[in-house]
């Protein structure tokens, strides 16, 4: 079998690098984070699969449900001959946009961009096994840095599914938004996956599911820390904690101390305490409605073209384009 073609942008060394920084800072800040893209190393991606499919986890299945719907309606109005999928993950969900632009005939290459070299070499491998004759080019990066070097021959559709734009406060959406505008050229497409705005009660289960499978998820930030910067964090000592922030509309993530707790990271030479009570913030999940999503794509350059959502109005599919 061949191999895919895979870019690294963001080798080893680089992530490295870039998550001493972020540690460093994160972990000297009042209150305290760590940046979400820190979960998904191969246990932390594998947990996330495992969240898809929990019954409190309707993101995944709400997002199906629309490309199930409207793949080929996205293939027929992009005319996509490159679809380059960022943050890709498993890329699972984003077989139904192939199989609508391979019957629509206009498909020749997958781009999938992921920071997660072991996600991504997983799905680019399956995804050539199961696409004969599509060229698949892997991209390992950051899509907050790695986008001005990506391959494929325009048009190209720019997935970006699964609520991962939700990862990114508002400034940082902003500068993300128009960066992938800036590496785009008129008549290429964006289709942004947005979970959105709903009962808190319904939000926050899907972020602190029975099994305890996100809070696991969660606590791995530590083992990837104790690993990567040579930590000591005792995950035990932390309780996930989930919950809506209703001002800035997100469903926040944090690691809250059970007693006090003193962790030295050695390859930061920084000792860290927690008093009892204290929290680390892990991630930001935003959610969204109409108008802000419409009005971000159009602040960052994008023509708004179609908006889809669920039956049941959970989650929402943009598809946005570059005029000439
Ligand atoms: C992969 C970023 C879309 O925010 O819902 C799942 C990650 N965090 N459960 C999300 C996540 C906790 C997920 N995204």
């Amino acid at each position: 079998m061949t191999e895919p073609a895979l870019d690294v942008h963001l080798t080893p060394e680089d992530a490295a690098v870039a998550l001493r920084a972020e540690a460093r800072t994160g972990l000297t800040a009042t209150p305290k984070w760590v940046s979400p893209k820190w979960f998904y190393d191969a246990a932390g991606s594998e947990l996330f699969e495992r969240i898809t499919r929990l019954p409190e986890y309707y993101p995944t299945r709400a997002e199906r449900e629309i490309l199930g719907a409207r793949a080929g309606e996205i293939a027929a109005t992009t005319g996509a001959r490159a679809l380059v999928e960022l943050g890709s993950g498993s890329s699972e969900k984003t077989r139904l946009l192939l199989d609508a632009l391979r019957a629509h005939g206009t498909l020749a290459e997958f781009v999938p961009l992921d920071v997660s070299p072991s996600a991504l070499t997983e799905a680019a491998r399956q995804i050539l096994a199961d696409y004969p004759g599509l060229r698949v080019h892997g991209v390992v990066g950051d899509f907050t840095e790695h986008l001005g070097l990506l391959p494929g021959a325009p048009p190209r559709l720019v997935a970006f599914l699964g609520g991962t734009v939700g990862n990114l406060i508002p400034e940082e959406r902003d500068k993300f938004l128009t960066s992938v505008r800036d590496v785009l050229e008129p008549g290429e497409w964006l289709l942004l996956g947005t979970d959105l705005v709903k009962d808190p009660e319904v939000l926050v289960r899907a972020y602190d599911d029975a099994l305890g499978v996100t809070a696991e998820f969660n606590r791995n930030v530590l083992r990837v820390l104790n690993r990567e910067l040579g930590a000591d964090f005792d995950p035990l000592a932390f309780r996930h904690v989930a919950l809506w922030n209703a001002e800035e509309e997100w469903v926040e993530m944090r690691l809250r101390a059970v007693r006090p707790v003193r962790a030295h990271v050695a390859a930061l030479g920084l000792d860290v305490g927690f008093a009892a009570g204290e929290e680390l913030r892990t991630e930001v999940s935003a959610k969204f409605r109409r108008e802000g999503v419409e009005r971000e794509l159009t602040a960052a350059g994008f023509a708004p073209h179609r908006w889809w959502t669920d039956e049941r109005g959970r989650f929402a599919l943009s598809l946005a384009r570059v005029e000439g």
